[in-house]
């Protein structure tokens, strides 16, 4: 397991999104997924360092599985934690659901994130194609929480 960096995340706060953290939102992830935050079925939480918003996480359920629909942290926050962080409170955050599990879809060229959840716990459990947006096929990801 790589050992991921973490010594600046004593300064960060991760806490649940605000409808007033919209527009800063809206300038870190790409218009695809803005709609997610304006739609109450999904439980988002925000990454806040020095006063701004540099990561995001969006999560959803089915069944007894929790969603991670979307996570996203700024090109210039990368390596230093924040990814990590926002994981394990979305893991939290699915336990106190009651879920059993966390499941997370990545593309299949997208390497660097299936080390990164490979390195949280989780496990490749299947692939499916998405038809609905890029036309590629997505690696499924699961752990137990
Ligand atoms: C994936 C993402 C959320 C990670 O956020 P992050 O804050 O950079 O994550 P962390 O700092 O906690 O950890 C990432 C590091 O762990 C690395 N890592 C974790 N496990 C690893 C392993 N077993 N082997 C190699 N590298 C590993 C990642 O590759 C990365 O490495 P780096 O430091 O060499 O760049 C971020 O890169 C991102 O927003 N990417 C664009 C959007 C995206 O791909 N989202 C996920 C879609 S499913």
């Amino acid at each position: 397991m790589k050992t991921v960096n973490t010594k600046l995340v004593g300064q960060l706060m991760i806490r649940p999104y605000r409808a007033t953290d919209f527009k800063e939102v809206k300038q870190l992830v790409d218009k695809w997924y803005v709609s997610l935050f304006q739609d109450t079925h999904y439980a988002k939480f925000v990454a806040v360092k020095q006063g701004r918003i540099v990561g995001v996480a969006v999560m959803s359920m089915t069944l007894t599985t929790a969603n991670l629909d979307f996570l996203f942290v700024h090109e210039q926050w990368r390596s230093q934690g924040i990814g990590t962080q926002l994981v394990r409170k979305v893991a939290f955050w699915a336990k106190s659901k009651r879920a059993e599990g966390l499941g997370v879809n990545s593309g299949i060229e997208n390497k660097k994130a299936h080390a990164f959840y490979k390195n949280e716990g989780f496990k490749q459990v299947g692939k499916v194609y998405n038809f609905f947006s890029n036309s590629n096929w997505q690696l499924f990801f699961w752990k137990k929480v």
